[in-house]
């Protein structure tokens, strides 16, 4: 049985991105303190770009070593580093050019590939060989960044997708049903193995999938895909402004915990 999601409701997007950029900071320095590393997968979507902009500030980046930090993906897609959908080109505008992070800390996933299966079985080896694991063990990422779409999706886990059903693999090909088709996502699994799982929600327009997530009934996992996300072990918590967290009910009362 794993402790029910932590949410943390701040005033608004600014305040969020500043929150979670402190605890990415929190994490990393513990992480480097304890094994020299810190392993992170960061999140696609417009989200993130905020909570960059605030790791970025002189404040915070100067209290990390990025030289430990690796990053990594939590999904992307089919399209090249440079596209303007492409989640590495965003990163790398807001975050990785910014603070010089070095091209041997940054483990793009190529889905701009043509062999999807190809790509994917790729990005998870380099997984192994970069965690130091092997099959059927799981590699275990510090921190996964997360988004959610207003379908209840995350990363690139969309509703009723066969990648949801997933339960050896790290990384498989998927099909977005908006916006650019091709996709490589990590899975569930991997997802659930991390120590620490973070989703960052801004907006109104969240606010109803927010709700159906995190206070709905539980009848049909595969069709709210974050539902599914639900560390083994690790943390999982919510960044939310008030906007996003506006129709939930019993959540602010805390008294809703996921219980298995
Ligand atoms: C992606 C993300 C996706 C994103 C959500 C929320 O590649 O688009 O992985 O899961 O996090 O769609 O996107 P926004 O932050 O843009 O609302």
């Amino acid at each position: 049985m794993n402790a029910g999601p932590e949410l943390r409701i701040l005033a608004n997007s600014g305040e969020l991105a500043a929150e979670a950029a402190d605890l990415f900071v929190w994490l990393g320095s513990q992480a480097i303190q304890n094994k020299g590393c810190f392993r992170v997968a960061l999140s696609g979507g417009s989200t993130p770009r905020a909570l960059h902009g605030a790791l970025t500030m002189p404040r915070l980046a100067g209290q990390v070593d990025w030289e430990k930090v690796e990053f990594f993906f939590g999904d992307e897609r089919g399209v090249p580093p440079d596209h303007p959908e492409s989640n590495f080109g965003m990163a790398d505008a807001t975050l990785f050019r910014p603070l010089g992070v070095k091209q041997d800390r940054i483990f793009r996933m190529h889905g701009e590939a043509k062999d999807q299966e190809q790509a994917a079985r790729e990005y998870e080896a380099g997984l192994h060989g970069q965690f130091g694991t092997k099959p059927p063990a799981w590699p275990r990422f510090d921190l996964i960044l997360l988004g959610l779409g207003e379908d209840g999706h995350t990363a690139s886990l969309f509703p009723g997708s066969e990648a949801l059903r997933e339960r050896t693999r790290l990384v498989v090909p998927s099909r977005s049903p908006k916006g650019v088709p091709q996709r490589l996502t990590l899975t569930v699994p991997i997802v659930n193995q991390a120590q620490t799982v973070v989703f960052l929600v801004s907006g109104s327009g969240k606010a109803a999938v927010v709700r159906q997530v995190l206070e709905g009934r539980e009848t049909d996992r595969t069709r709210l895909p974050a539902q599914l996300i639900r560390p083994e072990q690790g943390r999982l918590i919510w960044f939310l402004d008030q906007a996003a967290a506006s129709e939930l009910v019993l959540s602010k009362q805390g008294l809703v915990s996921h219980e298995e």
